[in-house]
């Protein structure tokens, strides 16, 4: 019922530091139950899908418990349950994570079918296929994926499309999988590297993550270890965009800027001057900002997650430029809340026409989805008067402290709190 009051109009100014990244911790959270021992995970972000997600483990058995801000402790025991409740995933789509790692360990996986943001068709396909490859017995009945195999054994997987959550599940299962794994056409995101990297620290055998394919030599058992988890490149890339449609000029700290590449490509054929050094990228905007174009595409093209940020962005700036969502086909439903606020966007199909307009107005809007309540924040802070955001649980399930830290860089943002009329 929360809902978000911005005022618009003031270029955000000064330094902000970026958590850690979301779908790598949610990710990292799966993996860990494949280990014995103790997985100790630092920079993990505290908002409502990393919640969610340990309700769901919680249930299923296994210990976690924050020991400081950021730092996760998951433990998870010999034997835990191995089915997911309806009730917690359908409210969480990287649920589905927990599929390759409890067949691989536990022999057995009953998830519940995901749930999630909406923004489109997202079927498992792709998962599922792969698992079956390395010997998983497969069925859906009732709202069920079921999962089963006495053993797992190395095999060659082709993926039709590069799929970040099945490149993910596959890696996890092959990593207990008797013998060698060969997946191909893997997504080649950072959070994929990230996986690897954290399954490697465990004690798995894991080569070629960030290339279009992927090794893995199963090893019979992960062991605890500790692990730190990538800077969020998606809240990052949120905050260069806000500055940048501010007109202000911001430091954003603690990132990795080659994760980054895409979207900075793009800023800066905008106009927009950005200056890196090993951990910072800051914003200035002393150019004028021209229109561009841009398709949404796996990494290493421009992120899906970070188009609707952008196409607000777009909405003041002179000019026209096309926007096409090539990943999830309900993205574009953002224009219809931009169009309350005075864009001038006429979206057919995949593509969004953005024809600038001087200034968006101040209205109220209602987020869809995580990433284009991200992109009503930003219209907000860009807008004349007052814009109220409505659905703010969205916003607060992928972003620690979004209005905290935008209220550090000067953007004037209450949050007003409704409670349920009964
Ligand atoms: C992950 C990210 C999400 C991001 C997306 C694309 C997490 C928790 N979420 O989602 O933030 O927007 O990558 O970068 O990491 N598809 C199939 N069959 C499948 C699986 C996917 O057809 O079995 C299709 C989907 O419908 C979609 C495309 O592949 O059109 C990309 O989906 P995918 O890369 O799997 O995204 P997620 O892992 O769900």
């Amino acid at each position: 019922m929360d809902k978000l009051v911005i005022t618009g109009g003031i270029p955000l100014q000064g330094k902000v530091r970026i958590s850690g990244a979301k779908n790598a911790a949610l990710t990292a959270i799966c993996a860990s139950l494949m280990a014995e021992g103790e997985v100790v995970l630092d920079n993990v972000p505290r908002i409502a899908d990393v919640e969610i997600m340990l309700r769901i483990i919680n249930r299923l058995g296994v210990e976690t418990c924050w020991e400081g801000p950021n730092t996760l402790v998951i433990k998870t025991p010999e034997t835990i349950s191995r089915k997911t409740i309806y009730k917690d995933v359908k409210m969480l789509r990287a649920s589905n994570l927990l599929l390759g790692p409890l067949v691989a360990r536990f022999k057995e996986a009953e998830i519940s079918m995901p749930g999630g943001c909406n923004i489109g068709i997202r079927p498992m396909d792709l998962h599922l296929k792969g698992l079956a490859l390395l010997g998983a017995d497969i069925s859906c009945e009732h709202g069920f994926i079921k999962a089963k195999a006495d053993k797992l054994i190395g095999n060659k997987v082709y993926l039709d499309f590069p799929s970040v959550g099945a490149t993910e599940n596959i890696m996890m299962a092959a990593a207990l999988a008797e013998g060698s794994t060969i997946i191909e056409n893997v997504a080649k995101e950072p959070e994929i590297v990230d996986l690897a990297n954290l399954l490697n620290t465990l004690g798995a055998n894991v080569k070629g993550a960030g290339t279009d394919m992927i090794k893995i030599e199963g090893v019979p058992k992960l062991i605890g270890d500790r692990y730190a988890i990538i800077p969020d490149r998606i809240e990052a890339g949120t905050f260069l965009i806000a500055a940048a449609a501010t007109r202000g000029n911001v430091t954003i700290e603690n990132v990795i800027p080659t994760h980054l590449e895409p979207l900075m490509a793009k800023l800066r054929e905008a106009g927009v001057t950005l200056l890196e050094t090993d951990d910072t990228i800051t914003v200035v905007t002393d150019k004028e900002i021209k229109p561009v174009d841009l398709k949404t595409l796996p990494y290493p093209g421009f992120p899906t997650d970070m188009q609707s940020q952008f196409m607000s962005f777009l909405s003041e700036v002179r000019g026209t430029s096309v926007v096409v969502e090539n990943i999830f086909e309900n993205r574009l439903q953002l224009a219809q809340e931009l169009r309350r606020m005075g864009a001038k966007i006429k979206v057919e199909g995949r593509s969004a026409v953005v024809e600038g307009v001087p200034r968006l107005q101040g209205a109220q809007v209602k987020a869809s989805d995580l990433r284009a309540g991200a992109a009503l924040v930003i219209a907000g802070l860009m807008a004349e008067g007052n814009t109220e955001i409505s659905n703010v649980k969205y916003i607060d399930r992928g972003y620690e402290n979004l209005e905290g830290k935008l209220v550090s860089l000067g953007a004037k943002i209450n949050r007003n709190f409704k409670p349920v009329m009964v």
